[in-house]
């Protein structure tokens, strides 16, 4: 079978041939064999094909990526638990390490160094015509949501952090969050907001581009309000428009968080969602800051990657978007390239592509 390939020594990315594996890899019985429907790509996946990040796993000099999958169940071990044939499912990303939280089903929150991550690290990805996986690693969707289920991992880090935001605000007798700020209308913006509108907050969405923006609209379409920063800017939003109860921050630009911190309310949180390689420094008013925390009450939370309870969490949200506003979540699928073939395609796409919501690959029908 096919598989897209990175190669970081040499470079690129080329269609290799494999074995396809059977769902006895996994000799204990919890194996599920799974046939790819859909990959899509992301900024992992343009660092990982820039040499910036990522590695193969030991022994192989190569790379097979892609970690936002959708595909069909084709077969199930004789232990496999809560999956059959037919389900169709998403895969989660890492895979434990050896910290006590990845002992107690938890890698998303590992302490060790080193992440072992499916089509990220050390570990083969999903673009590829069939995967097998432990029955715990994959997480059932409904047939409702088959042509969306792709957007379901990206979704996934996003659910982990405003779970995390509730989690945290359980801490008071009362949370009612009324008002929330999103930074960034990427892939993750969108999905940030769209969750957060579900849960009944009056969603600010901040990002550089101007209208006409694709993603202006659909922000609009769900009830959200789009702020180009040229038009209307992110800092002193938070004093104008009324304190925000949460920020979720998207834009991969590290020195916002920074300023986030000052828009933050009362008793609010600042979830931090970008994976920043970069060397930005700031010089910010710490004493104000400081204060304002403390007085304030204020928390600020990272999330990264997910656990299959935050996948499930997408499933649900997913569900409720659909009947709230349908096709709306398809209107993200902005980019489809058809067939592993067209690997070239996919990636040129995600690097040059105009007016790019989600890139992602049909892999199969
Ligand atoms: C993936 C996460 C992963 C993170 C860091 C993201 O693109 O969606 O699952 O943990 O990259 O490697
Ligand atoms: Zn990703």
């Amino acid at each position: 079978m096919k598989a897209v390939a990175i190669f970081p020594a040499a470079g690129g990315a080329r269609l290799i041939e494999i074995a396809k594996p059977a769902v006895d890899v996994i000799d204990d019985g919890h194996g599920v064999l799974v046939r790819v429907l859909a990959v899509g790509v992301d900024g992992t996946d343009k660092e990982i094909l820039a040499g910036e990040y990522g590695s193969p796993p030991p022994g192989d000099d190569y790379l097979i990526t892609g970690h936002e999958s959708f595909g069909i169940v084709e077969a199930v071990g004789s232990a496999a638990f809560g999956v059959q044939p037919g389900d169709f499912v998403v895969a989660t990303v890492r895979r434990p390490g050896t910290s006590v939280y990845d002992a107690v089903g938890r890698a998303d929150v590992t302490t060790d160094d080193t992440y072992f991550e499916r089509g990220i690290n050390l570990r083969h990805g999903y673009l590829t015509e069939h995967y097998v996986e432990r029955d715990e690693n994959v997480v059932v969707v409904p047939a409702g949501l088959r042509s969306v289920g792709v957007l379901l991992e990206p979704a996934s880090v996003i659910e982990k952090g405003i779970a995390q935001a509730y989690e945290i605000q359980r801490r008071f007798p009362v949370w009612r969050p009324r008002r929330a700020a999103v930074l960034g209308a990427g892939t993750v913006g969108l999905l940030a907001t769209m969750a957060l509108r579900l849960r009944g907050m009056e969603v600010h969405t901040f990002a550089n581009t101007g209208r006409p923006y694709l993603n202006a609209d659909l922000l609009e379409a769900i009830g959200a309000h789009y702020h180009a920063v040229a038009e209307r800017p992110f800092v002193g939003s938070g004093t104008e428009l009324g304190p925000y109860d949460i920020i979720f921050e998207a834009t991969g630009y590290a020195p916002i968080a920074f300023e986030a911190l000052a828009e933050l309310g009362k008793n609010g949180v600042l979830v931090l969602s970008s994976v920043t390689g970069g060397k930005h420094t700031v010089s910010v008013d710490a004493d104000r800051l400081n204060l304002e925390f403390v007085l304030g009450n204020k928390v600020m939370v990272g999330t990264v990657n997910a656990s299959r309870e935050h996948f499930e969490f997408g499933v649900s949200d997913f569900a409720r978007a659909e009947l709230t506003w349908p096709g709306w979540l398809a209107r993200l699928l902005t980019h489809p390239v058809k067939g592993l073939e067209s690997y070239e395609d996919l990636l040129h796409t995600l690097n040059n592509g105009k007016g790019v919501i989600k890139v992602y690959c049909e892999v199969s029908a």
